[in-house]
């Protein structure tokens, strides 16, 4: 018999089951999971799994859809279905569908999948002779070149700005440094030179803050890509942020505190109309 799914209400078999493109989970890796053992068809410590998912539910602001007694007895029910004296139950819950935006939807409902599979303990070989790890150096997530789809720090930080009254956030590392927004590269000028954090593996490598070096560069004004701290960019003239859907966007308040003048400035202005004559 193949494996079966239950995927937001509906029951159907895994090799075949599918969730939205829009899912958040899907598109930001916005949602929580558990994987639950099952021995001799029941399974263990589920209230222990259940409590971690609460936590982890709460700790990214997610809705659980349904009641603690809800999720036990849809668990129990589907591990009944399918059969399996050994097996593993997985569940995750994700943000929900919604058209592509960092920030959490309005009125997004959550959704949820719940598979058993089958499950071959571990014994026997690895017993016997025991096993091999490596060690590795935990960078888990620092490698922000990289365009991943991993995105829910990203996601928390811009929801946090938007609950500010922000339309970004800028990033800040903890020694100050700060390296980019939640989905854009940042730029600050200063006394005429124009100022935005190196390529280091901190920051994407933006396609726009490309296009904003070049077109400062014709434009003749001095550019360095350096470490920027954040108090550089409080005593900045100017501040702009670069993306895709941004394009060059000036920033005139920095948290409670305005940049320059208050107002677009004049490099930031004559770089936007440069890169829109590129365009
Ligand atoms: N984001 N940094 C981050 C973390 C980003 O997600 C993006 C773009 C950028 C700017 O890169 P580019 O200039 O190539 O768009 C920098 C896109 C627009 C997004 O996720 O919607």
């Amino acid at each position: 018999m193949p494996d079966i799914t239950w995927v937001n209400g509906k029951m159907g078999e895994l090799a075949t089951a599918q969730v939205p493109l829009l899912d958040r989970g899907y598109l930001f890796g916005d949602g929580v999971y558990e994987v639950i053992r099952v021995y001799r068809g029941r399974p263990f410590a589920l209230s222990d799994h259940l409590e971690r998912l609460e936590r982890s539910a709460s700790g990214i602001r997610l809705q659980i859809p349904l009641s603690r007694a809800g999720l036990e007895s849809l668990i129990l029910g589907l591990i009944d279905q399918a059969g399996y004296s050994e097996a593993s139950a997985y569940l995750q819950i994700t943000r929900g569908v919604s058209t592509r935006q960092h920030a959490f939807p309005a009125d997004v409902k959550p959704g949820m999948i719940l598979f058993v599979s089958a499950l071959v303990p571990l014994g026997g070989e690895q017993w016997e002779r025991g096993i091999k790890v490596v060690t590795l150096p935990d960078d888990r997530w620092a490698h922000c070149h990289i365009k991943s789809v991993n995105l829910l720090p990203n996601v928390l930080a811009k929801q946090r700005a938007h609950e500010q009254g922000a339309y970004e956030a800028v990033l800040v590392r903890e020694n100050g440094r700060v390296s980019e927004g939640s989905s854009s590269n940042v730029f600050l000028v200063k006394d005429g030179v124009l100022k935005t954090p190196p390529l280091d593996g901190h920051i994407l490598a933006g396609v726009t803050r490309k296009f904003a070096l070049a077109v400062a560069q014709k434009e003749a004004y001095p550019v360095r890509e350096e470490e920027v701290l954040l108090r550089d960019l409080r005593q900045a003239d100017e501040v702009f942020l670069t993306s895709t859907t941004m394009e060059l966007l000036p920033v005139t308040l920095l948290d409670e505190a305005r940049i320059g003048t208050g107002v677009a400035g004049p490099v930031t202005r004559s770089l936007y109309q440069a890169f829109r004559g590129v365009i």
